[in-house]
């Protein structure tokens, strides 16, 4: 059964056929007016959402399908009365496909090995596969090649977005530094980063962690952060983690360090005066909103390829 739960899942060749399709899809929707006619999608939630639900809602009402959202909270899951292998094989029994956004990713691998239609991973605390795939086609827009490029991330390492990162850039040959607190609290999770490494060796891309936040930007293409505080921290670490963050806020100094044309991204929601400064994310390096927009195309794309393989060799 075909899925997303993992970037690492999913070859270079699949990757650049998504992207391909999605830029289809972006330049000419009405052609897809009916690609999912009568599909429906189950869209499970254990976290907070703006992006990923209302893209995905909207991309299955412009194909033609339906989309339903379940928050979990007010399932017989989220209440301890059923077990994740139950839901799954239910739920399968009435949607053409699933998306999840959980707080375990072991959960959303026992979704995906159970439920018997496509699973896609709408973000776990470990990884935000679709959201990396709308960052490549905004790169992509912007730079015209993934490969050789070089992408930095600073901020906190031991992040979804950050291991998705990391696995994409060993396998489609880009380059990338994460700077972030040398504490293992905040770098990336040894095994996926072994996993990039590995990856990275067969695309020649270079993997890099740093300590510093300046060096880890020097001459990139391409900065990234994503919040401190992401939606699985609890609150009282807030204070700590601004501490510690501090030196890796991407403010129009820091940016100074990056390539000329480098273009700036951030998954969103943006902490502004945190992670980010407004100067950087309202400035003209900036491409927030086109890469939140490309969550839509993106999406479209991925639920045609595991719905309808062929669609994407076209
Ligand atoms: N980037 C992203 O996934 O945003 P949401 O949390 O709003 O879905
Ligand atoms: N790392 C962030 C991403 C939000 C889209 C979080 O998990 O909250």
């Amino acid at each position: 059964m075909r899925s997303l739960v993992s970037i690492a899942q999913w070859s270079r060749s699949t990757i650049e056929r998504v992207l391909k399709l999605a830029l289809e899809i972006k330049h000419e929707p009405a052609r897809y007016r009916d690609a999912l006619l009568d599909r429906t999608l189950v869209m499970l939630f254990e976290k907070p959402s703006l992006r990923t639900r209302v893209s995905f809602e909207a991309a299955m009402t412009q194909m033609g399908g339906h989309a339903i959202y379940y928050d979990l909270r007010d399932s017989p899951l989220g209440r301890g009365k059923e077990s994740i292998e139950d839901t799954a094989r239910v739920l399968g029994r009435y949607a053409d496909l699933l998306m999840a956004r959980l707080y375990r990713h072991e959960d959303i691998v026992r979704l995906a090995q159970h439920a018997g239609v496509p699973v896609i991973n709408g973000l776990t605390n470990d990884e935000h596969p679709t959201q990396i795939l709308a960052d490549l086609l905004t790169i992509l827009e912007c730079k015209g090649r993934l490969a050789g490029l070089r992408l930095a991330y600073v901020g906190d390492g031991l992040n979804n977005v950050t291991h998705s990162l990391l696995l994409a850039a060993g396998r489609m040959g880009m380059h990338m530094r994460v700077g972030s607190p040398n504490d293992p609290a905040y770098r990336p999770d040894p095994a996926v980063l072994r996993r990039a490494r590995i990856m990275a060796r067969a695309t020649g891309a270079r993997i890099e962690v740093l300590d510093d936040a300046r060096a880890a930007v020097r001459g990139a293409d391409v900065v990234y952060t994503d919040s401190w505080m992401s939606y699985h921290i609890p609150e009282d670490q807030m204070e700590e983690r601004r501490r510690r963050f501090l030196p890796y806020q991407v403010n129009a100094a820091l940016m100074k360090h990056a390539r000329r044309d480098a273009i700036f991204l951030h998954c969103l929601p943006a902490t502004r005066g945190c992670e980010v400064t407004d100067d950087v994310i309202d400035g003209p390096a900036s491409r927030v909103l086109q890469e939140a927009e490309n969550r839509l195309h993106v999406h479209k794309a991925v639920m045609l390829y595991l719905l309808h393989p062929a669609a994407s060799r076209l």
